[in-house]
């Protein structure tokens, strides 16, 4: 038996009608704009509702300023222990109603503390076919071991780096003379698309984990 992803935690409230997405990011932010780009469109069943960075500089802050969302800072450096700092976003995600937190291009390891709170209720994006290169500069790693074909994972977040299981994946071919940007910049056009396919399958209620399989029911 498996377990079948929530949608969302309604404990007898009204069905809402759209999903509530929390992004957590540190950087650019090109995924946290496909999301919300894709947010926008008339058929989308999520929605953003709150930006979270541990970086005050992150370029993806800023965006989501200008676009008016709620954006917030919330510095590790303040919390000192990763409980504390979770438990500060934790009350954020709660303000805010989050259904699900997407990180992307968040550059922390999720702990304890929110695991617990959002239990099978993270995702991420990863640019590799995971196994295949976890960690930083993925794409380098996959230049450097010289495989033909690479891409991008979007899997449930677990207490390992780039580890949980697997939703959906898309690959990528390695061009002859791609360097780590080349290859970034077509593996990043795929993942703007797969993550957001990845929430919409999510908030159909049609992911369900059985061990390390995530099954998408039809
Ligand atoms: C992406 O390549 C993502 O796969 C990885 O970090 C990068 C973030 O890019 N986890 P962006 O900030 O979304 O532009």
């Amino acid at each position: 038996m498996g377990v079948r992803v929530p949608p969302s935690a309604n404990h007898g409230e009204p069905m809402k009608t759209k999903g509530r997405v929390a992004i957590f990011l540190s950087g650019r932010g090109s995924n946290f704009e496909a999301i919300y780009q894709n947010s926008l469109k008339k058929e989308a069943n999520f929605e953003v509702v709150v930006i979270i960075s541990n970086k005050k500089s992150a370029r993806g802050l800023e965006k989501a300023k200008e676009y008016g969302l709620p954006a917030f800072f919330i510095s590790p450096k303040k919390f000192g222990l990763k409980t504390a700092y979770e438990k500060e976003i934790i009350k954020t995600l709660k303000k805010h109603d989050v259904d699900l937190i997407c990180l992307a291009g968040y550059m922390k390891i999720v702990g304890e503390e929110l695991l617990r709170a959002y239990e099978n209720r993270i995702l991420n994006i990863h640019p590799a076919l995971l196994p295949a290169f976890p960690g930083l500069h993925a794409q380098k790693q996959a230049l450097d071991y010289g495989v033909k074909v690479s891409g991008c994972t979007v899997h449930f977040v677990d207490a390992g780096v780039d580890s949980g299981p697997v939703i959906l994946q898309q690959a990528v071919a390695v061009e002859p003379g791609d360097d780590e940007e080349t290859l970034s910049q077509r593996i990043l056009k795929e993942e703007h698309r797969i993550y957001s396919a990845a929430l919409r399958l999510y908030f159909e209620n049609r992911l369900k984990i059985s061990e390390r399989n995530v099954i998408i029911l039809a």
